[in-house]
Parts: structure tokens; C-alpha cells; sequence
């Protein structure tokens, strides 16, 4: 192996940061792995420390006294925030884009505007301040059509609108603030019609290289029924997403991109994540996010052979043109969320969950955790998606009877999940 250990920093405390957090303690370069806030899974593989992730000064402080080499950041509220450019200023290393780069998640408007210098294939749109100009053009367009709240929403700014009212009531919640500063602005765009896969590539500013694909479950319920959540399964590969079809979205969408933030003086430095509709023109993007996708994480972080700590230090010191190319486990990933009734409406806390040693024990179920708290026998649910139940076999089949294999062994009455994830 080559470099010195490096002591890592890994923020967040979902399934994704634990899937990361699995990942990365399999490194022969990992120093002392910590993590804030953590949860009770991702405690089994790093320190917990109570840090306000929003106070950067903080952040540096704790980065500083414990020899904090890089930091690896989970969720885009950070790095919206701007805290990769805080640890820059302090000479410290993260993976993730700035505050600048970020803005391909946090303001759709920016995204689009992007799309349009670059020739980046997407939905036609236009970007509106005030719900007049918003309304007008709504009517004139008719529907279906979509309504997207500018900025960061947790995923509940976008409506998809079968008829003009619902478009209108939609332009009308955000400029409302329903949405607060993230309904400011809104981009009202074309409906697309295909199916979604989401591409994920490592950028160091420069150099893009692939980093594999998957294919998420947003609605709640089975078959795609529901409100949209953030996400209650996924699979990798992407089924529909072919070798062929992810190469031409690397050409179309996600280079030109990478090139064009670069040109800007404002180089991507982190994993884009290109969610895509496949239509019949070809990919088209539909949205980036500058982070990992959660729960796709946890299905791309089963599926890597390489050494993770490797990949995102190289990309985060501009020297992933040196790095070797990720290799995959040539095996099908399949992830079932396990959610709090009501979730994602109001959900309890509290409830007990039992069985996540005994699905870990079964051969080839790996139970990732994000709502969780507590341990040792007592392990209680404090979130809306609580657990990623995680299956890897020769193939699609043999991974999902896995995952659900893993279900079954949990006992947790007080969760859902769907029965229709890799089918
Ligand atoms: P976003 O937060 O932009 O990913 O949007 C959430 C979901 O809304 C996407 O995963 C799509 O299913 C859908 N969506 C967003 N934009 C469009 C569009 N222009 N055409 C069709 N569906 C869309
Ligand atoms: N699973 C969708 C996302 O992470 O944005």
C-alpha cells in the first residue's frame, strides 16, 4: 500500500455514511476513523465525536487536534454550506465540492443554466422569481409539466403535474414558502418520459473518471405508489443503464459538466451523482447531486472492490489521473430500506428493533443503519428510514432473495418497507 495511514473525518449518520464507514475501515491506509454524529452502526467501525457540523470553526478545531487528514463528507447540507471551503482555508483535506461546486445540487436554476452553456441534454425549462410570470407561463405551456422548488428541499420541492392546477397550486406552494428560501426561485420544466438510472462519477476538478451506476425506489409503497421519499431501495447495476448507455451520458452530461465547472474557476471535486431518464433521444439529465446517493451508496459500497480511502483522497488532491481505475465485484447489489410507519410523514421514535445480528449473520446480508440509536441488545428506531437491508449475489434474483432474507430475520413491527425492490 502506499502513502501514510491517514486519520479520517467522516461526516454524516445515515446508511450511506455507515455503508461509507464499512468501506473505508477495510483500508489498510486507515489511521483512526471518527465520525459525527455517527450512528449506532457506524460506531462499529469509527469514534464517535458530538461536533455541530454546522459551526466550521468547530469542525476545524476538532480536524486540528485529532491530525485530521481528510475529511469525507455524506450529506449535500454541508458541503451547500460551504464546509469543504472552511477546512480548505485551514489547510485541511475533504472530499466533497465547495460551497461554488455545490450549487449543481443546491439551486436547480444554476444547474440549468449550466445545461444550457454546456449543451448538456435536459428537459427545456424556464426559471422564474415571482408567482405571476410563473402562473403565465404554466398556462401557456399546459400539462403535464413539472414545478421544482430552486433550491435544497429534502427532496419534496418537485411536483410532477398532470393538469395545469396542480402545476399552478404547485408554483403558488413554493412562492408561498412552503419551502422556504429553497421556494425563492422556481424552474418549471417539460415533463420527460423514460426510465431513471442515476450514474455516479469521481471528480478531482479535472480528471472524471466512472464510479459506477444504480437504480433507486423513491415512492413509499409497491409498485411506485405513494409519496415520493427519499429513497426505499435500490439496486446496482442499474438494470436499464447498459455499459453503452452509461459511456454516452459520461460524454454527454457528465463531462461537459465537470469541464464546465472547471472552466468557471469553480472545479467539481467529489462524486457527481447524474440521476438520468433514458428517452428515446437517449440520457437526459434530470438532476445532479453532488454526493453520494442514499441508499445507492449502500448497494455501490458492496459492489467495490478498490480501496475507497484511496479513490476519495486521490479526488480530493487532484490525483485521481494516477489512481487505478475502481474495480467491481461482477455481482448484483439489491438494498431493502426498512422505515418507520408513517414515514415519510410523521413517524414514533422509540420503537425496538431485533434481529440486525442475525440477518448480518446470513451469508452475503449486510443490514446498513440510519435511523437508529442505542445498541447492544437494544436498538431503537429514531428516524424515518431506519435500516438498509443489503443483498450481493450472481445476479439480480439471488440478491434480492438475499436482501429480503435479511428482512425477515429482523423483528421490528413498527417498520414497513416495500416487497417490490429488484423485481
Ligand atoms: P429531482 O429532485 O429533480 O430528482 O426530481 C425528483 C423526481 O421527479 C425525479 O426522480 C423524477 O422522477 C421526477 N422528475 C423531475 N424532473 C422531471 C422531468 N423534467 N420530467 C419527468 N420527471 C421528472
Ligand atoms: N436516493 C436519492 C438520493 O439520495 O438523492
Amino acid at each position: 500500500m502506499t502513502g501514510p495511514k491517514l486519520n479520517v473525518l467522516l461526516i454524516g449518520g445515515g446508511g450511506r455514511e455507515h455503508a461509507l464507514a464499512c468501506k473505508l475501515a477495510q483500508s489498510p491506509r486507515l489511521g483512526r476513523l471518527h465520525a459525527a454524529p455517527g450512528n449506532p452502526g457506524i460506531a462499529q467501525h469509527a469514534e464517535l465525536v458530538a461536533l455541530d457540523i454546522a459551526d466550521h470553526a468547530d469542525v476545524v478545531a476538532f480536524c486540528r487536534s485529532a491530525g485530521i487528514g481528510l475529511v469525507v463528507i455524506g450529506p449535500e447540507g454541508p458541503l451547500v454550506a460551504g464546509l469543504t471551503d472552511a477546512l480548505a482555508d485551514a489547510g485541511i483535506a475533504a472530499f466533497g465540492p465547495s460551497r461554488a461546486a455545490a450549487a449543481l445540487e443546491g439551486s436547480k436554476g444554476f444547474t440549468k443554466a449550466l445545461c444550457d452553456e454546456a449543451g448538456i441534454p435536459t428537459a427545456r425549462y424556464a426559471r422564474f422569481h415571482d408567482a405571476a410570470a410563473a402562473r403565465t407561463y404554466v398556462t401557456a405551456e399546459g400539462a403535464p409539466i413539472v414545478v421544482k422548488a430552486d433550491g435544497l428541499a429534502a427532496g419534496k420541492g418537485v411536483v410532477v403535474a398532470e393538469t395545469v392546477e396542480e402545476a399552478l397550486a404547485a408554483v403558488d406552494a413554493c412562492f408561498s414558502g412552503e419551502f422556504g428560501s429553497a421556494g425563492a426561485a422556481v424552474v418549471v420544466e417539460e415533463k420527460m418520459t423514460g426510465v431513471e438510472a442515476s450514474l455516479f462519477a469521481l471528480s478531482d476538478g479535472a480528471t472524471v473518471i466512472p464510479f459506477g451506476t444504480a437504480q433507486d425506489y423513491k415512492r413509499a409503497f409497491d409498485g411506485d405508489t405513494g409519496p415520493n421519499t427519499g429513497g426505499m431501495g435500490a439496486i446496482s447495476p442499474a438494470p436499464a443503464l447498459s455499459a453503452d448507455l452509461a459511456e454516452t451520458a459520461m460524454a454527454t452530461i457528465v463531462r461537459p459538466a465537470i469541464a464546465a465547472m472547471r472552466a468557471r474557476g469553480t472545479p467539481f471535486r467529489g462524486v457527481l451523482y447524474a440521476g438520468l431518464m433514458l428517452t428515446a433521444d437517449g440520457p437526459k439529465l434530470v438532476e445532479f447531486n453532488v454526493r453520494f446517493g442514499d441508499p445507492e451508496c449502500q448497494v455501490l459500497m458492496r459492489r467495490l472492490e478498490s480501496d475507497l480511502l484511496d479513490l476519495l483522497d486521490a479526488a480530493a488532491h487532484g490525483r485521481l489521473a494516477s489512481a487505478a481505475s475502481p474495480a467491481w465485484r461482477d455481482e448484483t447489489a439489491v438494498t431493502v430500506v426498512m422505515a418507520a410507519k408513517g414515514y415519510p410523514g410523521a413517524i414514533a421514535k422509540g420503537s425496538v428493533i431485533r434481529g440486525v445480528e442475525r440477518a448480518n449473520a446470513l451469508p452475503g446480508v449486510t443490514v446498513f443503519q440510519a435511523g437508529t440509536a442505542g445498541g447492544n441488545g437494544a436498538l431503537t428506531a429514531t428516524g424515518g428510514r431506519v435500516l438498509a437491508v443489503t443483498g450481493t449475489g450472481t445476479d439480480t434474483a439471488a440478491a434480492r432473495r438475499l436482501a429480503y432474507e435479511g428482512v425477515a430475520a429482523i423483528a421490528w413491527p413498527e417498520g414497513f418497507y416495500r416487497r417490490d425492490i429488484g423485481l
